[in-house]
């Protein structure tokens, strides 16, 4: 049965959990506002902000779970894919808590956290399966054997799903993270513009072209009216939404084709947008498959996750040396753990 602090700091969320024997007990999540400020995450800001709450989220994440200090078993943290500045506070953190303590140290991959917070509940998937893990980062389709072996069939070439709402939205005047207002506003819109949807072969997205032709399209429409974005704005979202839903799905139905695996997970920040929990359902009635959505508490960044993940790693033995690093390096991903 053990008891596992974990923290996650690889972006903007500072995030403590406690988890008993695989069980989330608490799960706590400072957001950081400064960022909104400035369009963007800022990583000095990131960083500043995690050092200052990273004491308190862990104060709170045992208060609400009801464990002492005494009672951790392991000490966990995301190793990386993330901001070095934000990364290096957590791992020091966790560091300095398990040495004090003389507990072991478990590292955890962010992207392979992602694809197991679909153990913190049930319905759990069944092995093999197919993830879409799409955050702010990455977007990536990944066939999951295993706890720990995964492989990643498909990924984008440059910006992420999540990025290529934010930067639309931006485009619409939204404030950041534009990903949840995109979702909101698209709500009461009519997903009538037809944006163009990126021809990459294989498995493999791309997003960049997306905001390319948003950019021209708003251009072009502000320049015969000014308002046009104001009078438009829910059914620009709604377009938008509609655009990337359908490339994610397409691709997921692609590779489950390939596979022939059924069991179909979405993960990460974006499998909170509505518009692509909808549509997984839908499509998911149609092609036969069981599909698997996390609650909203685990598609975005949070330590519980984390804990999940470590409680696994724990299991398997798999420990860390206490002069480890983060990683900062997007290459460094699921397929070479
Ligand atoms: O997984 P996450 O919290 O952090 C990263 O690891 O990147 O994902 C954050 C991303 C942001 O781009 C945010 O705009 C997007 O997830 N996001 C959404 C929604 N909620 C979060 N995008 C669309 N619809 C949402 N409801
Ligand atoms: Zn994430």
């Amino acid at each position: 049965m053990p008891t596992i602090l974990a923290i996650e700091s690889s972006c903007d969320d500072t995030s403590a959990a406690i988890v008993r024997d695989g069980i989330v007990l608490s799960n706590c999540v400072a957001n950081q506002e400064a960022h909104r400020l400035y369009g963007g995450v800022v990583p000095e800001v990131a960083s500043r902000a995690h050092q200052l709450n990273i004491i308190p989220v862990v104060d709170l994440a045992l208060k609400k779970a009801n464990v002492a200090k005494k009672d951790i078993n392991a000490v966990a943290f995301t190793r990386g894919p993330g901001l070095l500045g934000s990364l290096l506070v957590g791992t020091s953190f966790a560091k300095a808590f398990a040495l004090s303590y003389n507990l072991p140290l478990i590292e955890v991959n962010h992207m392979q956290a992602h694809v197991l917070a679909h153990f913190a509940e049930d319905p759990k998937p069944k092995f093999p399966f197919l993830c879409l893990t799409v955050s702010g980062g990455h977007t990536q389709i990944v066939l999951v054997r295993d706890f720990m072996d995964m492989e990643i069939l498909g990924q984008t070439l440059d910006d992420a799903a999540g990025e290529a709402f934010d930067k639309s939205g931006k485009l619409l005047g939204l404030g950041y993270p534009a990903g949840p207002l995109v979702d909101k506003l698209a709500r009461e819109g009519q997903a009538r513009f037809p944006f163009p949807e990126s021809a990459v072969p294989g498995l493999n997205f791309s997003f960049s072209g997306l905001k390319t032709s948003i950019l021209y399209f708003l251009k072009k429409e502000v320049a015969a009216n000014p308002n046009f974005i104001e009078e438009n704005l829910n059914d620009l979202c709604a377009s938008i939404q509609a655009i990337i839903v359908s490339t994610l799905m397409k691709k997921l139905r692609k590779a489950s084709k390939e596979t022939g695996i059924r069991e179909i997970a979405i993960a990460g920040g974006v499998s909170a947008n509505s518009g692509l929990r909808s549509t997984l359902e839908e499509w998911g009635k149609k092609e036969g498959w069981n599909t698997y959505i996390p609650a909203f508490q685990y598609c975005t960044d949070n330590a519980g996750m984390i804990g999940v993940t470590a409680h696994y790693k724990f299991l398997a033995g798999d420990f860390c040396e206490q002069d480890i690093a983060p990683f900062a390096d997007k290459g460094i991903l699921i397929s070479q753990l």
